[in-house]
């Protein structure tokens, strides 16, 4: 039966023929009691009754008897490739300790760095299954993935490779984060680093079409504006678009220098200041926002959404998903955080999950909204209105997940 039919739900659309800014944000279209239909992995129509035209015996008719209906949700920022786990770090933290200073120890993200080298293929694959499978059931349809584990040229081939190959419902969007940590072997040697991945790697991922993207993370201890800018200009010189990871901990002006780079996006920026807002306003980048991570480093604050929705950007929220500083696959959980964290209304919340988050990847006239001709990727959710899945939180709203028109999970 290749036709799906859903009726009775609170279809909530998030039209949109871009990524919506600002104020934009908190207008979903709604149809309160609407109709979904899609055949063949895409929407063939979305409608308010009961879409009854469309039944025949080949029809698969689901009554969602209210239940909301949303885009299936799209995850712009993880690091899902990855070995180990590291709640060891939690006594630390829990003790005071910050990032910087966890790192400072040999822990952070170079531990994940031994234990992704030491990790074979198919264990890598294994554990990212794991995570896909975690994501669906949560509801989301679509990923960002960034190496960065691995940093020699043979782990971070194997980790995209990972990313490459991997079957899953999911779809995974593919970017290359070498600059993710200056590896022990160039101690002391950035630029001889930098330009390793400069000559070897990035040209072979290119080649191959290991990823879409390239991605640095400019911050005080990894990569400073001059390394960032020169690792991104030679990335788009060999045709990757480029993504930074800015002011996270530090303003260091890594939103200034997105905007500079042309950047689809700059992402954390906890840190911001309002001079990288506006440069990253003038030069359409948009800020991928990840306040799970805020809330797991303890850090007291989060990015300033609430400002960048007054100043007119397209905000997106992500998970961060990785084994440092945000160790979940959960988004309803970010959504959780989005809101009650830096404040975004549940509406606002969605436009950045759905819409927005697709146009951050380079897939927003695929999925990000319910259209006629859209990917027939969809979440129900046993919610009878959006604000609900926020209140009711810490737990899986999820009912059914239609990823290419098909029931993948219910
Ligand atoms: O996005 N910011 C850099 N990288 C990750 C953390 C990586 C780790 O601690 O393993 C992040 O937060
Ligand atoms: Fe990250």
């Amino acid at each position: 039966m290749d036709r799906i039919l859903l009726k009775n739900g609170r279809i909530v659309t998030v039209k949109s023929k871009g990524p919506k800014f600002g104020e934009e944000m908190a207008d979903l279209s709604v149809i309160e009691r609407g109709y979904v239909v899609v055949e063949n992995g895409i929407i063939l129509d979305v409608g308010s009754g009961e879409g009854l035209d469309y039944v025949d015996e080949g029809t698969e008719v689901i009554d969602l008897e209210g239940r909301t209906v949303l885009p299936g949700l799209v995850d712009s920022h993880t690091h899902l490739v990855h070995y180990g786990s590291r709640e060891n770090e939690l006594k630390l933290k829990l003790e005071g300790a910050s990032y910087l200073d966890i790192l400072k120890q040999g822990g952070g993200i170079l531990s994940t760095v031994r234990a992704t080298r030491s990790a074979s293929y198919e264990n890598l694959y294994k554990k990212a299954l794991k995570s896909l499978d975690l994501m669906l059931l949560w509801g989301t349809t679509t990923v960002e993935a960034k190496s960065g584990y691995g940093l020699n040229f043979e782990d971070e081939v194997k980790c995209l490779k990972v990313a490459k190959e991997i079957e899953h419902p999911i779809d995974i969007v593919s970017t290359y984060l070498g600059a993710h940590a200056i590896p022990e072997e160039y101690k002391g040697n950035v630029d001889g680093y930098i330009d390793f991945m400069i000559e070897k790697v990035m040209p072979y991922v290119k080649k191959e079409g290991l990823a879409e993207y390239v991605d640095a993370f400019c911050e005080e201890g990894f990569f400073d504006i001059e390394q960032t800018r020169r690792v991104l200009k030679a990335a788009k010189e060999l045709g990757f678009q480029v993504k930074l990871h800015a002011d996270e901990i530090e303003p260091m002006g890594g939103a200034q220098l997105a905007a500079e780079l042309g950047a689809v996006s700059a992402e954390h920026l906890v840190a911001v200041s309002d001079e990288g807002i506006d440069a990253m306003k003038e030069a359409g980048v948009i800020p991928i926002l990840l306040p799970g991570t805020s809330f797991y480093l303890r850090l007291k604050r989060y990015a300033p959404a609430r400002e960048m929705i007054r100043r007119g950007l397209a905000v997106t929220v992500a998970s961060d998903y990785n084994p440092g500083t945000c160790p979940t696959e959960s988004l309803q959980s970010i959504m959780v955080f989005a809101s009650l964290g830096m404040g975004l209304t549940p509406q606002e919340v969605i436009s950045a999950i759905t819409i927005n988050a697709a146009y951050a990847i380079g897939r927003g006239s695929e999925v990000g909204s319910i259209e006629k001709g859209k990917k027939a990727d969809l979440v129900v959710m046993n919610a009878l209105n959006e604000n609900y899945i926020i209140y009711h939180f810490g737990i899986n709203h999820v009912d059914m997940v239609i990823k290419n028109g098909k029931i993948v999970v219910r």
